[in-house]
């Protein structure tokens, strides 16, 4: 899948812009708050519908305009595509594909993109929330279903939060608190199978990457974690279902006293170690970031593998980050598909890559080689 051409009109600090991609390499650089990270952030948009910095289309609507549009041309699976989105605050996003309307969700079967930008360097580091989106924006790219029920989970445990934050107040809402927990029993057990089996295929797709990556041959294994209760997250979902219903039981209580949503999947986790050890607890900051790297380029062999294109790569000011032989390696391990990397102008990387340079100044595009 590549990026051929995009328009981006009225989008962030672009009024009205078009820009020309290379289908192996683009470097796009430029000093600080230009617009390098605006268009990385477009073409994710066509990916997903969904922004990596904002949930609000507002921000991304310029500030002087009522409307924002990204049109590009797209090469998926050797066919041309056009994907057109229109955002107007207040209202739904307008997407069409070849003038199909089409739901945010929808676009992963036309475009694929795996993003790695600094915060994704404290992958290992941070909180379970990090590792659980992780999983989460990987699965929803190559399992639509998987979307649908991430956005019904979501639906459910606010509703059932809300309960248990309100029930001394207003004690009728408990009337409904068993049904909703149930529900969320349901849509969970469905949840950690897929999670469950997502896991599995990245920590097959890591272990050699990271070998490579780390030099010295570490080793990395991840493990998927889940509620206490699922001996098998890869059981039958009535079989993971039961067995999230026990756990739920045994603190129904517990969840009206603290008032908190104690049972499901928004608690999983990955386990990641590195040597055998821990890597939150025990890697060096290198470790970590190698470790990180290692995790993004395996989504991308898995999305290759399910979708037969390479998604594309979109290295929002990572590159810097690493040293020169971190950079290497992932400079040669891109080969293959279409990878866009933002820069500032002073980092050399651009000279490094071979690939097209696309420079950005206050809003505006300019092609260099
Ligand atoms: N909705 C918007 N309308 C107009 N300008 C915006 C909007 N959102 C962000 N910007 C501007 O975009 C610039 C930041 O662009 P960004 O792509 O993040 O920079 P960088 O080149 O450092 O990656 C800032 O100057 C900011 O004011
Ligand atoms: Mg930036």
């Amino acid at each position: 899948m590549k990026i051929l051409k995009i328009s981006l009109n009225g989008f962030r600090n672009y009024d009205w812009e078009t820009a020309e991609f290379s289908e192996n390499t683009n470097v796009i650089t430029g000093e600080n708050a230009q617009g390098k990270t605006n268009l990385l952030e477009a073409v994710y948009l066509l990916s997903c519908g969904k922004s990596f910095r904002t949930r609000t289309d507002r921000d991304l609507v310029g500030f002087d305009f009522s409307e924002a549009e990204i049109l590009a041309e797209i090469d998926s699976h050797g066919r041309e595509q056009t994907v057109h989105i229109r955002l107007i605050p207040g209202q739904t996003k307008k997407i069409t594909v070849n003038g199909v309307k089409k739901t945010a969700s929808e676009l992963s079967e036309t475009l694929n993109t795996v993003l790695f930008c600094p915060d994704d360097l404290n992958l290992i580091k941070d909180g379970a929330a990090v590792r659980r989106k992780l999983m989460d924006l990987a699965i929803c790219q190559i399992r639509p279903k998987y979307a649908a029920l991430l956005s019904e989970f979501n639906r459910l445990y606010e509703h059932k939060l809300r309960i248990l934050k309100d029930w001394r107040e207003k004690p009728s809402l408990l009337d409904t608190l068993d049904s909703f927990s149930d529900a969320l029993c349901r849509v969970s057990a469905q949840m950690i199978r897929y999670r469950a089996s997502y896991v599995d295929r990245l920590n097959e797709e890591v272990k050699p990457i990271h070998r490579e990556f780390s030099g010295n041959g570490e080793t990395i294994e991840l493990q998927y974690r889940t509620v206490s209760t699922v001996r098998n997250p890869f059981a039958s979902a009535k079989e993971i279902y039961y067995e999230i219903c026990e756990h739920q039981e045994a603190h129904r209580q517990a969840e009206l006293d603290s008032q908190l949503c104690l049972t499901g999947a928004h608690k999983d986790d990955i386990d990641i170690q590195i040597n055998g050890r821990s890597a939150r607890s025990f890697a060096s900051q290198g470790q970590t970031r190698t470790a990180a790297l290692s995790l993004k380029l395996a989504e991308r062999e898995i999305i290759l593998q399910e979708s037969g294109d390479y998604p594309i790569l979109l290295l929002d000011d990572v590159l810097s980050e690493l040293d020169e032989k971190r950079q290497e390696f992932v400079l040669n391990r891109i080969g293959g598909g279409q990878t866009l990397i933002t820069c500032c102008e002073d980092t050399g990387i651009s000279g490094r890559t071979g690939g097209r340079v696309l420079q950005v100044s206050g809003g505006r595009i300019r092609t260099c080689t």
